[in-house]
């Protein structure tokens, strides 16, 4: 099957030597080509270019011509954080909070994420492999093309060990690709309330070595925060998990600045996620080393905290990804064009600062930089054709409104 988009508007992020990682300096380029052809052939990039260097179609055969005039065309994004498995929606804390409490008091009153945990205790594995699998191909629909998802919401070995068989299952079932991340400690259980060690010593004799014989993770994470991991339990948990080949990927800095940045650097983390509270420390750390900031304005917007500096990491030349933080409890939203757009009004990201966040970069969050995020000859990933738009910054600054007409390979 071949399919030829002609006559694009913009076809955007298509080109050769497009990098792995762009550093923040470098974020508001982005290739776009104007008047441009893109060829598929069995959901790979076959040829692209102006349509003034189109050579026309000598095999008719199986082909589908798609007049692309007014539209763009761009690789679908990338969701390198997400909490996509879990048993229920928390609607009823999100009333508690327009009613005056706090996303930390709810926690403390046993809400959250131990609220999340006891739902889940309740639901079989084929119910949330159900539940989770409509949830990706919403995601799917509104173009992402790759997405990550976390454990953290089993707290148990049991419930640990069934989130993670759930995104294996995910995995198989899905052609984009997943990544698993292992989020053990994302909370003190109830039962370990007064035993922090006992939890930290299951998560690290107990539930590492049986997700390591089950293939079960990619990445390790730890929610590093006030009331939650300290830095030094952070640092003992990465490095047992590296030891099993899991390469760090963290929550940190959501609330409070612990000094957990310059630690999962220094821990050979991939990604440091939220950073909603930054400090010169951190910005220090992470220049000029290979873990990415992962900002996620959904969750900011949700739990009306204060939005990532942005600004900060990037005219310090620090690349910078996003992404949704897709759950139940902070982030009820995997839209990443809403994404696109809080990141534009409220972090001051420029729309292509923001699209090389949500493609480029976020590829790089995911360790899949050699094959997503951006459209080249050879690529299989998801593309995104929009709706007659009359710019491409016209996409984030209408926000809400849906830009898609098509996504293709997705
Ligand atoms: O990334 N901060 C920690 N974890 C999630 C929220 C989890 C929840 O409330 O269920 C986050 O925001
Ligand atoms: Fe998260």
């Amino acid at each position: 099957m071949k399919i030829l988009l002609k006559n694009i508007k913009g076809l955007v992020q298509a080109g050769e030597n497009i990098p792995h990682v762009i550093p923040g300096h470098l974020m508001k380029n982005i290739p776009l080509l104007d008047d441009a052809f893109l060829a598929l052939e069995d959901g790979e990039v076959i040829a692209y270019g102006a349509m003034s260097d189109w050579e026309g179609i000598s095999d008719w055969r199986d082909l589908d011509i798609i007049d692309a005039s007014g539209c763009y065309v761009f690789p679908a994004f990338i969701d390198s954080h997400t909490h996509t498995v879990f048993a229920k929606t928390r609607e009823e804390e999100f009333v508690d909070r327009i009613n005056g409490l706090t996303y930390e008091e709810i926690a403390l009153k046993g809400g959250g994420i131990l609220n999340s945990a006891r739902k889940l205790e309740d639901l079989s594995e084929d119910e949330l492999f159900d539940a989770a699998q409509k949830r990706i191909q919403k995601m799917k629909a509104l173009g992402t093309g790759a997405l990550e998802i976390k454990s953290g919401y089993g707290l148990s070995l049991e419930g640990e060990l069934k989130m993670l068989r759930v995104i294996k299952r995910l995995k198989e079932a899905n052609t984009i690709p997943i990544k698993a991340t292992f989020l053990g400690a994302h909370a003190y259980p109830q039962d370990y309330k007064n035993n922090h060690q006992g939890y930290i010593d299951l998560i690290v004799e107990e539930m590492l070595p049986q997700i390591a014989k089950e293939g079960l993770a990619d990445y390790i994470d730890v929610f590093c925060e006030r009331n939650y991991f300290s830095v030094d339990e952070m640092k003992y948990i990465l490095e047992a998990g590296k030891k099993y080949g899991l390469i760090p990927k963290v929550h940190v800095n959501q609330f409070s600045i612990l000094g957990g940045v310059a630690q999962a650097v220094a821990c050979g983390a991939l990604s440091v996620d939220h950073l909603e509270e930054v400090s010169t420390e951190d910005i220090t750390a992470l220049k000029n080393s290979k873990c990415i900031p992962v900002m996620l304005p959904g969750c900011s917007h949700f739990l009306s905290i204060p939005y990532g500096n942005a600004r900060l990491v990037m005219d310090n030349q620090i690349p910078l990804a996003l992404a949704s933080d897709f759950n139940p409890g902070s982030t009820p939203s995997y839209n990443l064009f809403q994404i696109w757009s809080l990141a534009c009004v409220k972090m001051n990201m420029s729309p292509e600062e923001a699209f090389n966040a949500l493609t480029v970069n976020a590829a790089y969050a995911l360790g899949l930089s050699e094959s997503h995020g951006k459209i080249f000859v050879g690529y299989k990933g998801g593309i995104v054709l929009t709706n007659e738009i009359p710019s491409f910054a016209y996409i984030p600054y209408s926000f809400g409104e849906s830009h898609i007409q098509r996504v293709f390979n997705l």
